[in-house]
């Protein structure tokens, strides 16, 4: 251990997800996740059920961050943790124990912005380039859609974003309307590899600027889906993987228009995804089309969903700054970019 080295326990519990991870300086050493299964019956998330799953997951998953990195509690520099956006009783849980954690440490705590972790996870060191400043980044999850000006590791600005349904939200409600598990995001990308995706054709709502829509199209796809198995009550039966390739090219293609605008508008080619819905193999193919005009970021797998290591990412580079928490800040549903 070199006397500049700096240890970030990180700790993400904005949604289902009780996760910890351990990083030395930008290496992530170990990065544990605890799912909770218990949502898939109900279609999406119960905050109450995943709050009181936070409280029982969060101790064994961080013991198993610590044991995975082969570090101890008192190597840590500081604890990072989401702050917000998220549901509000899953943040405390989070965001109590670290404080409870830094405080018998005698150790700093630095607060984090979930989104704003989505895209600095490009930065956890790996064998891949990381993206240079500025880029237009582009967060796509289950909460979010947003289009976002990074100019440097905590320099960003949203210029626009979903004026309704998250796109990952979309692709939960489209999928659970055909009977899919919660979350329907990745069932439906596994479906439509084998469907043909130009057999039903849905409508792109029309925003000017910046901004995006889902919701209209989710209630085109509902009334689309009611009509036609009112006709044939197998349709949907019959028609699954079409059905989810065809609503999967809509969701991306509307995605993809609107960072068209914007890497046109802002005059940036350098394009920064994550979230979630950035594990979605339609979207991939779609950027790879775009290949020759703009340099295009995805995160590893790993780090699409939601981790703690870009919560520790961001940990390291607040850190650096001196960017420490009081310890009378408190979880923040609605948390905005600073
Ligand atoms: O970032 P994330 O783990 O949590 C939030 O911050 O919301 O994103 C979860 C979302 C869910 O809506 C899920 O359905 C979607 O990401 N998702 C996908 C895929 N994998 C996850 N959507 C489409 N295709 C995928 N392969
Ligand atoms: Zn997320």
């Amino acid at each position: 251990m070199s006397k500049e080295d700096i240890y970030i326990l990180g700790i993400e519990s904005s949604c289902d997800d009780t996760a910890a991870a351990i990083l030395k300086n930008d290496e992530v050493l170990s990065n544990c996740i605890a799912n909770q299964e218990i949502h898939k019956k109900y279609g999406g998330v119960v905050p109450e059920l995943a709050s009181r799953a936070h409280l029982s997951n969060i101790i064994p998953v961080v013991s198993q961050a610590f044991d995975e990195a082969n570090i101890n509690p008192e190597m840590l520099s500081a604890i990072a943790f989401t702050k917000g956006p998220g549901l509000i009783g899953s943040l405390l849980v989070g965001t109590e124990f670290s404080k409870a954690l830094g405080l018998s440490l005698n150790i700093p705590i630095i607060e984090v912005n979930h989104m704003q972790a989505h895209l600095l996870v490009h930065y956890i060191k790996s064998n891949k380039k990381s993206p240079d400043f500025p880029f237009l980044g582009v967060t796509i999850s289950g909460g979010h859609t947003q289009f976002v000006i990074v100019e440097d590791y905590l320099k960003m600005n949203i210029i626009g974003e979903t004026l309704d349904d998250a796109i990952g939200e979309a692709f939960d409600k489209c999928g659970k309307i055909i009977g899919l598990d919660y979350p329907a995001g990745p069932e439906i990308d596994k479906l439509a590899k084998e469907g043909d995706c130009e057999k039903f054709d849905f409508p792109i709502p029309k925003v000017e600027g910046f901004n995006i829509s889902y919701s209209g199209t989710k209630t085109a796809f509902m009334n689309f889906i009611n009509n036609s198995t009112l006709k044939d009550s197998d349709f949907i039966q019959k028609n699954k993987i079409d059905i989810c390739a065809s609503i999967q090219k809509n969701l991306i293609d509307n995605l993809i228009l609107k960072i068209r605008y914007a890497s046109k508008m802002k005059s940036l080619k350098r394009i920064v995804i994550g979230g979630g819905v950035s594990a979605n193999s339609f979207l991939k193919d779609s950027l790879k089309l775009e290949e020759n005009n703009w340099e295009i970021f995805i995160p590893p797998l790993n780090y699409t969903t939601d981790n703690a290591a870009m919560i520790g990412i961001v940990g390291y580079f607040k850190y650096l700054k001196g960017m420490f928490s009081d310890y009378n800040t408190i979880a923040s549903p609605r948390l905005e970019f600073k």
